[in-house]
């Protein structure tokens, strides 16, 4: 271990941990000092929203801290299928299921959709849960280019004898922020007797009129698809879940290990995401202004010349290369006030190391601008070291 760990930091990989000590909003104090936090998930600000947090105090106050039990034994209660009917409705499906977290979601559900003699096709950007995923089905998988509809045609086309196929893809690409291209994809699977699973972990409560993901988002409600998110994101609470249809989620009940054997959520939780949900869907001004601060943020950088990815979402990349040259410039900018975390091989591919910035809807202009500051302040001086 000593060895392998030694290799890690010499190729600047080795990661480590940051003490979040306040709540994740836009300013934020790590490790003792304030800082701007371009790190976080919270895009709407729930986690805090007053009527989600009294939600949750109560359901802790009447229930307790935790489940005691998997959900098919004694961790299920009313709260769940409250929230599940909640999820329904906003994803536009006859069903939901919720497991404990977006990662359990996806290595339970790939696998039990998909086995031996099945074929998987996976976009070649998806987030490391629908990668493991796939690795514990044992099904066949094929990885396409990013986005590529014309490569995932020509496998689909090729594909040959299969029992079933199912293709898997982020929604909203958690590293890079460009959308699925999702009529499209849909189309395809159609044409190929496939089904689609998309991923909204990033997506929910961000895409669509009232928040449903990229199904809202292209319109697409009343067809066929998988959707998988997750509660930790914009909901700001903890939990993955999948809707579908009713057929769907009754066999996910009896075949999904990641949701047969493990303990339920806390009832807090489900009780402040079921809360979050409606907050996500009546204020509409939270979507918007995280988008009008995405977009601030995005035009500011593109004017100071950074790389950034073109990405339409909330989610920034800037490339810089190396996990060396990305270590270096998170340190300066941290040094600068501003937390953004380095994302290094193998989160994303060699050569493509990037600060990834994510904007949320409780960052103030002032915040964005010492942001922008932040950004140009650490990039001068990577310039002057090297
Ligand atoms: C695209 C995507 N899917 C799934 C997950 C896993 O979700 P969770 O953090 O709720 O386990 C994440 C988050 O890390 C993600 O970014």
């Amino acid at each position: 271990m000593k060895t392998e760990l030694d290799q890690i930091k010499q190729a600047g990989l080795q990661r480590s941990l940051y003490s979040v000590m306040t709540a994740p909003t836009g300013r934020a104090v790590l490790d003792g000092r304030e800082v701007i936090l371009l790190g976080s998930n919270n895009y709407l600000g729930l986690s805090t929203h007053p009527e989600v947090v009294k939600a949750s105090a109560e359901a802790v106050r009447r229930y307790g801290t935790g489940a005691s039990g998997s959900r098919l034994i004694t961790g299920n209660c009313q709260l769940y299928s409250d929230l599940e009917v909640k999820i329904a409705e906003a994803k536009s499906t006859e069903a939901a299921l919720v497991f404990s977290s977006g990662y359990l979601a996806n290595i339970g559900t790939i696998p039990a959709l998909a086995g031996e003699g099945d074929l998987i096709l996976s976009d070649a950007l998806n987030h490391a849960s629908l990668i493991d995923g796939c690795r514990l089905s044992k099904a066949t998988t094929h990885v396409y280019r990013h986005c590529d509809l014309a490569h995932l045609g020509l496998l689909l086309a090729q594909s040959g004898k299969f029992r079933r196929r199912l293709i898997v893809t982020d929604g909203v690409f958690s590293m890079d922020g460009d959308i699925v291209p999702l009529p499209e994809t849909c189309n395809l699977a159609e044409t190929y007797d496939a089904m689609v699973m998309v991923d909204d972990a990033h997506s929910f409560g961000v895409l669509g009129r009232s928040g449903g993901g990229t199904v809202e988002h292209f319109g697409l409600e009343g067809r066929e698809i998988i959707q998988m998110g997750t509660l930790s994101k914009a909901i700001g609470g903890l939990g993955g879940y999948v809707a579908g249809s009713q057929v769907l989620i009754e066999f996910l009940m009896n075949r999904a290990r990641g949701f047969i054997f493990t303990t339920g959520l806390p009832p807090a939780t489900l009780a402040g995401a079921a809360t979050a949900i409606d907050m996500m869907q009546a204020t509409p001004e939270l979507r918007q202004r995280l988008s009008s601060n995405a977009r601030q943020l995005k035009n500011a950088l593109l004017e100071e010349g950074f790389p950034l990815l073109p990405s339409e979402t909330q989610i920034l990349p800037l490339i810089l290369g190396s996990a060396e040259v990305v270590s270096q410039f998170a340190d300066a900018l941290l040094a600068h006030g501003v937390y953004a975390p380095a994302i290094r091989p193998p989160t994303v591919p060699e050569g493509t190391s990037r600060l990834r910035l994510s904007v949320m809807a409780s960052h103030t202009a002032e915040d964005l601008q010492s942001a922008i500051a932040g950004l140009v302040a650490a990039k001068s001086t990577l310039h002057t070291n090297s």
